[in-house]
Parts: structure tokens; sequence; C-alpha cells
């Protein structure tokens, strides 16, 4: 038993900011963000996170020619969506209509929709029947715009796919090592408590660096480098699960952090950089977004075709990382 993509859709928002235009807010130039990471633009959405979702679950849906009645369970991954509760896939299940379908959120970072394929694999073997699942990011909503060294790395952004079960197999791997949990955060702001003598502030607990309340904090090494051991790791692992030779794989879908930390997983792991599909020049990363937007555009644009044999490889803030492999 595994999954099926009944359709897939994506939405990057009109605004798009190259990198010149950075040099005016911090002391950066184009050259130093091409050659440290290989982005070249991002999208910045003015407006809630959940609208982005809305419209890459609907393109989704009309891909897969279905309404949103059809729908049992939707399931979105965000690290940035509007409110802490409700979810966003009930504010996205509402606007849509989607009447019969169950509601909630996952956050496992830029892993999203990795760990969001493996749940929606174990619903669909319990009686689920159609899943939409959204991965949808306004990055730069918790992006601190006066640190040079994060706030041009990332971007806004939404994709999506709807699946159902099949016979073809599915695999993945999922890992985490919250040993990193300090190097990629975003703190809550403190909430002053009356009833508190001595109030302690997260800031300053466990490890983690004192940062400005809902901003991304980020040593960028520690995640450097445990991104360039994960990512390969993860595609050998779920390769040996699934009993097929790497170079069987048709394509492979990599989170889109950073193009170097992509060609050391490539020269890693052997492979032809053809095989990999890659839009962080254009769209920077839009952590659990990336993975689907670039499904969707490879989906549309011809190079994805039925029957082909994907992987998806991602990693992110917690430290998690994961794998899967399915048939498109
Ligand atoms: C963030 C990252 C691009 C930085 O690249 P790097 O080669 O490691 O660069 P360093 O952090 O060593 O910084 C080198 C210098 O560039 C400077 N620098 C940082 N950002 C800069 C910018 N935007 N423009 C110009 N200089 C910058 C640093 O201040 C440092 O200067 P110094 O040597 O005078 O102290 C890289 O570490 C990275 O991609 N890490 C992983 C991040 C990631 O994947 N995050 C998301 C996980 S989902």
């Amino acid at each position: 038993m595994g999954i099926r993509i009944l359709g897939t859709g994506s939405y990057l928002p009109e605004t798009v900011v190259d990198n010149q235009a950075f040099t005016a807010i911090v002391d950066t130039s184009d050259e130093w963000i091409v050659k440290h990471s290989g982005i070249h633009t991002r999208h910045f959405h003015d407006g809630p996170t959940y609208e982005m979702a809305l419209k890459a679950g609907t393109a989704a849906l009309e891909n897969a020619g279905l309404q949103p009645e059809d729908i049992d369970l939707i399931l979105c991954t965000t690290v940035s969506g509007d409110y802490d509760t409700p979810s966003m896939a009930c504010v996205v299940q509402g606007l849509m209509g989607a009447k019969n379908a169950v509601a909630m959120d996952i956050n496992a970072a830029c892993a999203g929709f990795v760990y969001g394929l493996d749940m929606v694999n174990m619903y669909l073997q319990h009686g689920y029947r159609r899943v939409l699942l959204i991965s949808a990011e306004s990055l730069s909503k918790i992006t601190d715009f006066t640190d040079r060294s994060t706030c041009v790395l990332f971007g806004d952004g939404a994709g999506a796919a709807v699946l159902e079960g099949t016979d073809a197999p599915f695999y993945s791997v999922l890992g985490a090592d919250g040993k990193g949990a300090c190097t990629l955060f975003a703190r809550r702001p403190d909430n002053p408590n009356p009833f508190l003598k001595k109030q302690r502030t997260i800031a300053e607990s466990d490890g983690f660096s004192p940062s400005k309340p809902g901003m991304l904090c980020m040593a960028g090494q520690p995640v450097y480098k445990f991104a360039v051991t994960a990512m390969p790791q993860a595609v050998r692992e779920v390769c040996a699960k699934a009993g097929l030779p790497m170079e069987d794989l048709d394509w492979i879908i990599p989170h889109q952090a950073n193009l170097r930390i992509i060609q050391t997983a490539v020269s890693a792991l052997k492979l032809p950089m053809e095989k990999f599909i890659c839009n962080i020049a254009d769209s920077a990363n839009t952590s659990s977004a990336c993975i689907p937007i670039a499904l969707d555009q490879a989906v549309r644009d011809g190079r994805i075709r039925r029957g082909q044999k994907i992987c998806v490889v991602g990693f992110g803030a917690g430290l998690v990382y994961g794998s899967a492999i399915f048939e498109y």
C-alpha cells in the first residue's frame, strides 16, 4: 500500500525581491549571496499565510479534477502560520468549503512535507480516501531583516498535493536530533505573568542563545554540517529500504536551503546534478513549501511524468530530516 498523487498545486507571491535590494538594508552584496547560497531572488507575500495555502490547495484540487467535498483530511505543514490556534488546516477547510475533511497542522520545519507524506500514507492505510497535503510558509514574517546572515536566505510560498492510496509502494525514512534544537529556532515572546515572582525567560534556558522574540535565529555552520551529512544519508537509507539502486530514481527533489548543500549531496551520492530538481535561485528557502513547489513546477512543465520514481529529501530545524520514495 502506498500513495498516488492525483494533483499538485503551488503559489508564489507576486512581489519578487532580488539580491541587490538587500544591499539597501544590510551590509551584503549580490555576489556574496549568490556565491554562498545560489539564491538570486525570493518572493514575499503581503497577507496571511493561509491565503497562499488556499491558493496552492485549490490549484492542486483543480489539477486532480476534484471538489473540496471529496477530501476527507487536510493536513497543513508550516512554521509560519498566522495563528497559534486554530490550525491553518482548519482555516483553509472553512474557506475552501471542504466540509467532509478533518483538519490539522504539523510542524516538522523544512522537512514538513516529507513528514507529512509519511503521515498521509498512514492515514490512507486506515480508511481515509483522499488527502490534501499543503505546505505554506511566510518566512518573511519571522525573518529578522537586520540580520544579514539569515534575511537573505528565505522567501514565502506554498505547495500542495492531493493524495490517495494505491498498490504502488511508498517508502520513507524520518529522523530527528533534538541536540541541535538551539542551532535554528524562533522563540515565542515572553508573556509577563503577574502570579510568578521571578519569571524565567525562554531565551536563556537550555542552550538557546538570546534572540529577538518571534524571529529566526540560526547558527549557519552547524546547520550546514548537519545538512550535508543528513541529506545524502537519508537518500541512501530510503533507497536501501526500497531495495532500489539510486541510479533507478528518475528525480530527486531536495529541500532548497542552499545550492552548495545540494551540490555537496550530489557529489556525495555520485549522481548527476540533472536528476535534482532545483528552484532555489528563483524562490530561495521557503521551508516546508520548497519541495511541493518544486514538485508542482516539474509536473506542470513536463519533467515529471506518470510512472517515474521520485525521491524527496528534506532537513530543517529540530534538527530533523526525512526522505521518501514514491511513484508519480
Ligand atoms: C548561512 C550560510 C549561507 C553562511 O555561509 P558561510 O560560508 O557558512 O558563511 P559564514 O557564516 O562563515 O560567514 C562568513 C562571513 O560572511 C559574513 N556574512 C554573513 N552573511 C552575509 C551576507 N548576507 N552578506 C555578506 N557577508 C555575510 C559573516 O558575517 C562572516 O564574516 P566574518 O568572516 O567577517 O565574520 C551557510 O552557513 C548556510 O547555508 N548554512 C545552512 C543554513 C540553512 O540551511 N538553513 C536552513 C535550514 S532549513
